[in-house]
């Protein structure tokens, strides 16, 4: 039985994660799923966007699962607040084509892995006479943690190369110790192929060739950005999925937002959800029951018969994960 803290948020999160939450109950797994709150409504009702119970609930679970929430101008981002209150230091972003989906390659597999925990989203921002300023904050022990956590990633899934992604040429300092660091890191993983690129030349490579790439490191806005470069080389946010991970504590999500222009009519993707689902499982090292839910998922992608908007489909959120149910029940 796993405790699974289980964060809804605004918009479509709500919605994906009611239907995740549905199929992870057809698994052979048991899970005790504890609601918390997070995000614009729970500011409404509490007075802030993360209460510290939420943060609690996370940090004691097994693991979390996060819909997606709505930002407040003014106020915390509760999951940039969780991020670091549990020092879920790591956080993967898998780009993977379907089989059904449209996407600019069909056939991609790789992943990138964000530090994610400081850079320019460290928060130290400062207004000043002329305008504003941002601290962006490279530290050697956080460099070398998501380095590591790469090298062991890369080695542990079975994947071949690892490409640490920076501005070293511009950003010296900073940058300078995140690559050094990579090349000191990477003595002790001699059996793993390696390379470090630009970012400006790895935004443009994504999109020419993106197969030089298997797995790639880098900080923490470089990776926001190119995963997102990345999630529309495969068909979008609605499939795009994302692991949170720290040395006690996972959490995950999709990559996406609460889809305010698409919540309250059932039409919002599950997929992004049920992969981060799928992710929580390996995670958990549910491995059969974490393939089970992906391969009906992609089943489901493949047949191309109960899809929502997103997918060029015309079905409801429900009908679509309803499908999918009744895949992993015939398996
Ligand atoms: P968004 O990701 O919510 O939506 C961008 C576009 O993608 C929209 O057209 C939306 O309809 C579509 N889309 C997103 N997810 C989809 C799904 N599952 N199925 C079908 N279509 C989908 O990003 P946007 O509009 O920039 O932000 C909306 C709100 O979400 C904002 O308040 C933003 O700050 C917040 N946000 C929250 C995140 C989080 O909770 N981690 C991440 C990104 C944005
Ligand atoms: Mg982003």
């Amino acid at each position: 039985m796993y405790d699974i803290a289980v964060i809804p948020g605004d918009g479509i999160g709500p919605e994906v994660m009611k239907v995740t939450l549905d199929l992870l109950e057809v698994l052979n797994v048991q899970f005790n799923f504890i609601e918390a709150h997070a995000g614009y409504e729970c500011l409404i009702r509490t007075g802030t966007t993360i209460p510290d119970e939420t943060i609690q609930i996370a940090r004691k679970a097994d693991a979390a699962l996060f819909g997606a929430v709505t930002t407040v101008p003014g106020q915390k981002s509760s999951i940039i607040t969780l991020r670091k209150a549990l020092d879920l230091y790591a956080n993967i972003r898998p780009i993977k084509s379907y089989p059904g989906v449209p996407a600019l390659y069909p056939d991609l597999d790789m992943v990138i892995i964000r530090e994610n925990t400081e850079g320019l989203y460290s928060g130290i921002e400062e207004k000043t006479p002329e305008g504003a300023t941002a601290k962006r904050v490279v530290t050697r022990k956080a460099a070398e943690k998501i380095c590591k956590f790469a090298f062991e990633y890369v080695r542990r899934t079975g994947r071949s190369k690892l490409t640490a992604v920076h501005k070293a040429n511009v950003l010296k300092k900073t940058d300078g110790i995140f690559k050094d660091t990579f090349y000191n890191v990477a003595r002790s993983y001699t059996d793993v192929e390696l390379d470090d690129r630009y970012v400006d030349a790895t935004a443009m490579f994504l999109i020419t060739k993106p197969h030089m790439f298997d797995v790639i490191v880098t900080t923490n806005l470089f990776g926001d950005i190119l995963s997102d470069e990345g999630a529309g080389l495969v068909g979008g946010l609605g499939i795009a999925p994302s692991a949170n991970i720290g040395e006690n504590n996972g959490l995950f999500e999709p990559v996406h937002g609460s889809g305010p222009d698409i919540s309250g009519q059932d039409i919002s993707n599950p997929s992004a959800m049920i992969l981060s689902a799928v992710m929580m499982l390996n995670y958990l090292q549910e491995y059969e029951e974490a393939s089970k839910l992906q391969n009906a998922l992609s089943e489901v992608l493949r047949k191309g018969k109960k899809l929502t908007p997103d997918l060029g489909g015309t079905s409801k959120t429900g009908d679509m994960a309803q499908d999918i149910k009744e895949k992993i029940e015939l398996n």
